[in-house]
């Protein structure tokens, strides 16, 4: 387990974007999640650097996370967009978690945007359906600031009574009604992974009052607040949760869902991401 936060590593990253990318001047980092895309038509691409040119970086081991850096000029400004994340359950260490997040805020982004495939647990939450996430749970048993908790020298003891920026959140639900089809929103629970929940977990977390499961986006949102970022995320909704859907639970299912979801899913994202540039 490496639980430090490699300093020097991570200002070597974010020297490699900056040089690789010399004309951006993002205000926003998306994080793309299992399946999501962005073709972002329209936009002007200003750069692409896949991950393992990214020292520290690595590649994603997970099919559907295609480990490139993209970076857009949108008519509201400019977008870095993570195609694809690294997990906790890749190798235990929070450097390749962290380093998107330190990236976004040494380029100057005020923001960054998670997005993620989850399991649905609340009955409305069913495949296709897309979470703007309210709060979190987090069910890792582990935070990524542990020994790191003065990696932007903020208060060692990050506040997360507003992780989700509310502002953020409402531009998403706003651009969601716009574009026909309005997402829910609640509360998402991040486990470690790389297993599914059994049932019975699912049962304890629907207690505890999560609206679904996932195995991302909660360390990069506590890291995010405790580098002074805003954070909004997405969930979107791949299957029912362990032990809800009669069925047992595949990546390649996930992944399939995402895939037919995806049309209406990059156009709210992209809609979303030149909106949330307006306001940062
Ligand atoms: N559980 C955890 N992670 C997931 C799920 C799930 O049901 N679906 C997609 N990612």
């Amino acid at each position: 387990m490496k639980p430090f936060l490699d300093r020097s590593l991570m200002e070597e990253a974010a020297r490699a974007v900056r040089e690789a990318f010399p004309d951006v001047r993002p205000k926003l980092a998306v994080i793309l999640g299992s399946g999501w895309t962005l073709p972002a038509s329209g936009w002007q691409e200003k750069g692409s650097l896949p991950y393992r040119r990214i020292p520290g970086f690595g590649m994603p081991l997970v099919v559907g996370h295609p480990g490139l850096l993209k970076a857009y000029g949108t008519s509201s400004g400019d977008v870095l967009v993570f195609q694809g994340r690294r997990h906790w359950y890749e190798a235990a260490d929070w450097n390749p978690i962290a380093l998107p997040i330190h990236i976004a805020r040494r380029l100057g982004c005020r923001a960054v945007l998670l997005t993620n495939a989850a399991g649905g647990i609340r009955e409305d939450l069913i495949s296709g359906q897309l979470m703007v996430v309210d709060d979190h749970i987090n069910v890792l048993g582990l935070n990524p600031l542990v020994g790191n908790a003065d990696w932007w020298s903020d208060p060692f003891f990050t506040d997360l009574t507003a992780v989700y920026d509310a502002e953020l959140r409402s531009i998403l639900h706003t651009v969601g009604v716009e574009q026909g089809f309005a997402p829910s929103s609640g509360v998402y629970a991040a486990v470690s992974g790389p297993s599914y929940e059994t049932p019975a977990e699912v049962r304890a977390l629907q207690r505890m009052g999560a609206d679904a499961v996932g195995m991302s986006t909660v360390p990069e949102a506590i890291l995010a607040r405790a580098a002074g970022l805003k954070v909004a995320a997405l969930a979107l909704i791949c299957n029912r949760a362990a032990g809800l859907g009669g069925q047992p639970l595949t990546h390649s299912d996930v992944l399939e869902t995402s895939r037919q979801s995806a049309d209406r899913v990059v156009h709210l994202l992209a809609a979303g991401i030149e909106k949330i540039l307006g306001v940062l």
